[in-house]
């Protein structure tokens, strides 16, 4: 035999070794290549389920701390209270210091009930006279909660029994 004919054999059988493994190893990896990309469409489609289920929660979440009257309770204990008493109906001392009359601090007197939950949003939010304003301390939502809170409490508003 020549060196030729050595070297095409030679070819040959390196040629018949190599072609499968090419070929096995070029099957799985379109395989999962395809996977991949399976499994990007189904990550892709869970992250907008997540997403969507994310909305949904945040527009529940609103509607609940709107009603979160227990979390609205503790807000006003520690930022309102000092000022509007425990029981909403103003405190004499701090009305007397400011010198304004005990119906000003009262909370739940006709005068604050006969204002609208804007208005009464607003007061909070912005302050009046010497009525702090809130809104860089608390979130909209929290005011909010704030005004369901002092509603919750009004006379008129007792919720209705269930
Ligand atoms: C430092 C004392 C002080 C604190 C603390 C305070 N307020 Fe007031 N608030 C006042 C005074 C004084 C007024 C009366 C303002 C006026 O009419 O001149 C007032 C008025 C209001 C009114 C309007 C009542 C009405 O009849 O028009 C609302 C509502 C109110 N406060 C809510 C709150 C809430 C909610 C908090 C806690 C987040 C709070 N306040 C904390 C002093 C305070």
């Amino acid at each position: 035999m020549n060196r030729k004919v050595i070297q095409v054999l030679v070819g040959l059988m390196m040629a018949a070794c190599l072609s499968p493994v090419w070929a096995e190893e070029a099957v799985p990896k379109v395989d999962a290549g395809m996977k991949a990309v399976a499994a990007t469409t189904e990550a892709v489609a869970e992250k907008a389920d997540a997403a969507a289920s994310k909305a949904d929660a945040a527009t529940t979440a609103v509607k609940e701390v709107k009603v979160d009257l227990e979390a609205a309770a503790k807000a006003y204990t520690g930022k309102c209270a000092s000022c509007h008493g425990k029981d909403l109906k103003g405190s004499p001392t701090m009305a007397k210091m400011f010198k304004v009359d005990a119906a000003a601090l009262n909370l739940v007197d006709e005068g604050t009930l006969a204002k609208t939950d804007e208005e009464l949003t607003k007061i909070t939010a912005d302050g009046l006279n010497k009525m702090p304003a809130y809104k860089s301390k608390l979130k909209p939502e929290e005011i909010a909660a704030q005004v369901a809170y002092i509603r919750s409490l009004a006379p008129k508003a007792e919720p209705k029994a269930q």
